[in-house]
């Protein structure tokens, strides 16, 4: 038998499950698909993102050997560039904060990175957070020998999603209708539609933001725990080009859902996860039968159980 084995972690990125939901989507709906992004190595699919803006850099020569590699992160992109940056030898300074599960904190550390820790008000992601915490790292990556991933502003990170949208297209023997998902930096969801796009496809792209902080609909800037979404700002790798629509969807709701999705369909995922699939099933019902609409789990409910997702 041939040898059958990844020859780093960083190979076993990617490639992750796509699973229909059977129990929860209303009847006369569209199919509705979740790809299973728990599946990379952290458990999100961050990781995609974190490798890709890793060996552009190298590539092209900005980031190498003996650099500090900095990010600014809530703690999902920051899990995975310390699981790169472990693995490829890159020491990784990580700007972060205490509104968000301490999983996350925790995990980075596991990972060997040095954690510089922002104070929130309560716990909470208010619109002056994400702002702080960004100016905190370019003020670190001003330091010589360092280098700073910038996911807010990298290009770089699209070019690792667009795997998502490439396996979404291998493994449904279909055209996709519509296609979701939640924005933070906007990466994830630029770089799947720019695959549809590239596919010919015409799936009907629509971005999702928590209820309470509708900055992208309307303009108003908003609180709400939802991590990883809703940071406050519009997101410059936003491109008008590349998706139709913006939806809000209650942050309530969206808990309730990644509650149910663990309890009727196996899928333990986070909230912004649960907010993905309350926006599919509600695109299911709009399109009906015939018609198949995907969204993405983006990681795993193992980083929400020290918090009140899983408690309450
Ligand atoms: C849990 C979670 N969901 C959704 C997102 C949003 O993804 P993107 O930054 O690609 O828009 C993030 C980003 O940090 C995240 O951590």
């Amino acid at each position: 038998m041939p040898d059958n084995y990844a020859s780093t972690t960083l190979h076993a990125i990617g490639n992750t499950p796509l699973v229909r939901l059977n129990q929860i989507v209303p009847p006369n709906s569209a199919e509705v698909f979740v790809k299973l992004e728990y599946y990379n190595p952290t458990g999100s699919y961050k990781d995609r993102m974190a490798l890709a803006m890793i060996e552009e850099a190298e590539r092209s020569g900005a980031l190498k050997p003996g650099m500090t590699v900095v990010e600014c992160t809530g703690g999902s992109t920051g899990t995975s560039l310390a699981f790169v940056c472990a693995v490829k030898g890159y020491p990784f300074q990580v700007v972060t904060s205490d509104a968000f599960a301490k999983e996350k904190l925790q995990t980075m550390r596991a990972f060997g990175a040095d954690l510089v820790i922002i104070a929130s008000e309560g716990g909470k992601i208010t619109p002056d957070l994400i702002p702080s915490m960004r100016e905190k790292a370019r003020q670190l990556s001003e330091t010589i020998g360092t280098y700073f991933t910038d996911q807010i502003n990298n290009p770089n990170s699209m070019k690792g999603y667009s795997r998502i949208g490439q396996e979404i297209l291998q493994q449904l023997d279909r055209p996709v209708d519509a296609f979701c998902g939640g924005v933070g930096t906007a990466g994830m969801l630029m770089g799947v539609s720019r695959a549809f796009r590239e596919a010919h496809q015409t799936t009907r792209i629509i971005a999702l933001e928590p209820a309470s902080a509708p900055l992208l609909s309307t303009g108003t800037r908003g609180t709400h725990t939802v991590e990883g979404i809703g940071i406050g700002m519009v997101p410059p790798l936003l491109s008008n080009d590349f998706y139709d629509e913006v939806r809000t969807v209650d942050e309530t709701e969206a808990r309730q859902m990644a509650r149910m999705l663990a309890k009727t369909e196996g899928i333990f995922a986070g909230i912004s996860s649960g907010l993905n699939v309350t926006a599919a099933l509600q695109l299911a019902q709009e399109l009906g039968p015939g018609h198949t609409v995907v969204t993405v789990a983006c990681d795993s409910g193992m980083k929400y159980l020290s918090g009140s997702l899983y408690t309450n």
